[in-house]
């Protein structure tokens, strides 16, 4: 019952809701390719940046896996893949992505998990050689916790890679005016925004700044290894990998950062 959950609770018991809810629109809207490893809008692919290194044999959690479309991709390039989410619909699409586009070998590596990444007691310790996530980061409540979670769930020579909306690009106003250079709407140190959903829910951002980030790392027993800016590209790969360009407008792009992806190994 929602009455009787915690603040914190009750909202991201909201967020699963309007996963669950959007997942279509989502789905629908980026036509999100199975074939190539994306970042961020406009961004450089796993093909240009090369930091999962070969993954042939490796076994891969994928934080906030959404559609399935990177750990598919993974699977094609020789990984073991397990999908963790917490909305029931987007696994599901997931599911049945992965039952179209592998064959049989490969669908014996790939397997779905549904998971608050704030409490993954249904993941496996020590299981994995990589995590990676791509823009899923953005609607966590709990870094440490977060973080924490992720260093149990690797083994001791593993590391993580992930994308999420790089904190500068979040001071702007989401609705671009057509002014150049781009206005700023937030203060870099509010760390925090509410957004209204389609459908009326009030939703809690949490925006670490870059230091933030770094410390939550080290805390929970990272080192950070590589920080990646990418400037926006405009290469085919890139749309077609994820195409948001009407969410992140190349021309405001060139100003202010969209996509942060950090790499940071097990301590
Ligand atoms: C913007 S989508 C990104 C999905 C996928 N990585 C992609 O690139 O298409 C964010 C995903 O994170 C999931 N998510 C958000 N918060 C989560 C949480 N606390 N635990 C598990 N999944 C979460 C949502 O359900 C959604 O599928």
């Amino acid at each position: 019952m929602v009455g009787e959950k915690s603040g914190d609770e009750i909202i991201k018991h909201r967020m699963m809701e309007h996963w669950d809810d959007d997942y279509k629109r989502y789905q629908e809207k980026h036509k999100i390719s199975e074939n190539l490893v994306h970042y961020g809008p406009n961004c450089p692919t796993e093909d240009d940046l090369h930091l999962l290194g070969d993954v042939r044999g490796k076994h891969i959690a994928e934080f906030g896996c959404g559609g399935g479309q990177c750990s598919i991709a993974l699977v094609k390039r020789g990984a073991t893949c397990t999908g963790i989410d917490f909305s029931r619909k987007q696994l599901e699409f997931a599911q049945g992505l992965a039952e179209k586009s592998l064959d049989a070998e490969q669908r014996g590596r790939i397997q779905f998990i549904w998971s608050d990444l704030e409490r993954m007691d249904a993941v496996p310790d020590s299981a994995f050689d990589i995590g990676f996530s791509a823009f899923c980061f953005d609607w966590i409540q709990d870094f440490p916790r977060l973080f924490a979670g992720i260093r149990r769930k690797l083994k001791i020579s593993g590391f993580l890679v992930f994308s999420l909306g790089h904190p500068f690009y979040k001071c702007l106003d989401e609705q671009w005016d057509g002014q150049l250079p781009p206005k700023l709407k937030n203060p870099y140190f509010q760390r925090e925004d509410w957004e209204e959903d389609e459908q009326g829910r009030a939703i809690r951002y949490k925006i670490p700044t870059l230091g933030d980030l770094f410390s939550f790392l080290a805390d929970a027993g990272f080192q950070v290894e590589r920080l990646l800016e990418p400037e926006p590209i405009n290469s085919k790969g890139s749309v077609e990998a994820w195409d948001f360009s009407d969410d992140y407008p190349p021309e405001v792009a060139r100003y202010v950062p969209v996509t942060l992806i950090i790499k940071a190994s097990v301590k």
